[in-house]
């Protein structure tokens, strides 16, 4: 048995909704075997307890410091997902019109969304401003000017955050490290207090704060504490120049465990943000994705083929690097376990799990204690919930995956799996259209133009 599925059914267990029973793995009160007979592999599972409850544990958590808890839409935007965490009371980070308007879709007002991202487009800024969007966080001097003049347009004031970036590593993994010097978010702590001067000062925004966010999948606290206190120093500097910081928003980031360990401890994560920033009286934000449904999903995922390598068995199957791209992306090991429950005396031996695209990239790890598999059982790869089915797409024309929630004793399908008709509709080609030489506007800024010579 893996130390994965050791853990899973002994004491450290906080995941009562995942259990073998009688052999069978089960989510909640529903044998995953059942579901994969009803809805095609692969799949995505979720359980809407796990949710609600993870929900609950990071309210109890930080809401006796004030904070508020965004949830990161990225991690997981599918609708019914967003709904039920609205229901709950939690509010939306979004990063694109897209994400905007399926937080909406699902009930949330847009007072208690956050608009995050480097490259947001006018027509997506006018689109939050007309809807009444909590915050814009803004990363750079051309994109607060952008700001302004949309809102000038759409005739409303913009509420904006400026995100710091406070060079502090995150010590995770490279591609999801966001605050040091040379990323591409935020802007320098040092050129904060100027820039948010400047906003401030322009009557079209309304500068209501500053924001970070260091990275992904952070599981020692020591950089959340350093970057928080460089905030709580920014904002106190912020204030002794005049400049009102009414708001503070401290991104997400807090890793989940994948095997087996206790993962970071939420309690001293919240005693954090209470240690460094609490004193200012902020209204305090943050944006969790990944903590809140990373461990609430599995992919489900059928063995196609076994075939005998030299120094392993690999086991073919039906989920690729489409579906769940964390591994082939950033080395992510997902613990698998199989649906039938390997009894504890079976022979157990080594398997390599790769999917069916032709990627060298498209392998999901080594894998011991799995028991003896053969073609036709049926695995799910384990804390899936998080960036899993938000990162799928249909590479190599595959389905793009479906998506189940189970709710006690019932499931249901939350997203269809999108095939090949749909995906042949969009791609009916459009009538030629002609394109002039030297259309008009590029005619009149011609380098030859501005010289005077005319064409
Ligand atoms: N806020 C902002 C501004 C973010 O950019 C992110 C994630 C979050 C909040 C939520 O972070 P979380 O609490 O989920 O760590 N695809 C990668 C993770 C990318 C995270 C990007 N930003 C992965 O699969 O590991």
């Amino acid at each position: 048995m893996t130390k994965h599925a050791e853990t899973m059914n002994g004491h450290a267990n906080d995941r009562k909704w995942l259990a073998y029973r009688a052999g069978s793995l089960h989510v909640e009160n529903v044998c995953l075997a059942t579901i994969a007979d009803a809805v095609p592999t692969p799949f995505y599972c979720y359980s809407a307890d796990a949710i609600r409850s993870a929900y609950g544990r990071l309210t109890t958590a930080v809401s006796p410091f004030g904070v508020s808890i965004c949830f990161a839409v990225k991690a997981n935007s599918n609708i019914s997902v967003l709904r039920l965490l609205g229901e709950l009371g939690c509010g939306m980070d979004i990063v694109s019109g897209g994400e905007l308007e399926r937080a909406l879709a699902a009930g949330v007002p847009a007072s208690k969304i956050i608009f995050s991202g480097v490259g947001k487009t006018r027509d997506e800024i006018a689109r939050a401003l007309e809807v009444g969007i909590h915050q814009l966080n803004v990363e750079s001097p051309a994109e607060i000017a952008a700001i302004a003049e949309v809102a000038r347009r759409v005739g409303k004031r913009a509420p904006i955050a400026i995100r710091v970036n406070p060079d502090v590593d995150a010590k995770t993994h490279a591609k999801i490290t966001t605050a040091t010097k040379e990323s591409k978010f935020g802007i320098a702590i040092g050129d904060v207090a100027d820039l948010y001067a400047e906003a401030a000062a322009m009557p079209e925004l309304e500068a209501l704060g500053v924001a970070v966010h260091i990275g992904s999948q952070i599981q020692n606290m020591a950089p959340f504490r350093r970057a928080f206190t460089a905030m709580a120093e920014l904002v106190t500097a912020m204030r002794k120049r005049g400049l009102v910081v009414p708001r503070l928003d401290l991104g997400g980031g807090i890793g989940i465990a994948v095997d087996g360990g206790a993962g970071p401890d939420i309690a001293e994560y919240a005693g954090i943000i209470a240690e460094t920033v609490g004193q200012l009286g902020c209204d305090v934000t943050v944006e969790p994705g990944r903590w809140l449904v990373g461990r609430a999903g599995l992919l489900v995922t059928e063995l196609l083929y076994m075939k005998d390598m030299p120094n392993s068995i690999m086991g073919i199957l039906d989920a690729g690097m489409n579906d769940l791209m964390r591994p082939a992306l950033y080395d992510a090991l997902h613990p698998v376990l199989p649906l039938r429950e390997p009894r504890a005396d079976e022979q157990t031996r080594t398997y390599s799990l790769v999917g069916p695209i032709c990627e060298s990239s498209d392998k999901f790890g080594t894998y011991e204690g799995l028991g003896r598999l053969s073609a036709g059982d049926v695995l799910a790869f384990d804390c899936a919930g998080a960036y899993g089915a938000s990162m799928a797409s249909t590479y190599n024309s595959r389905d793009l995956v479906a998506e189940v929630l189970v709710d006690g004793n019932r499931f249901r399908t939350i997203r269809h799996r999108q095939g090949i008709a749909e995906m042949l509709k969009l791609e009916k080609a459009g009538d030629w259209r002609l394109s002039s030489p030297m259309g008009k506007e590029a005619a009149e800024t011609a380098p030859g133009k501005a010289l005077g010579r005319g064409w």
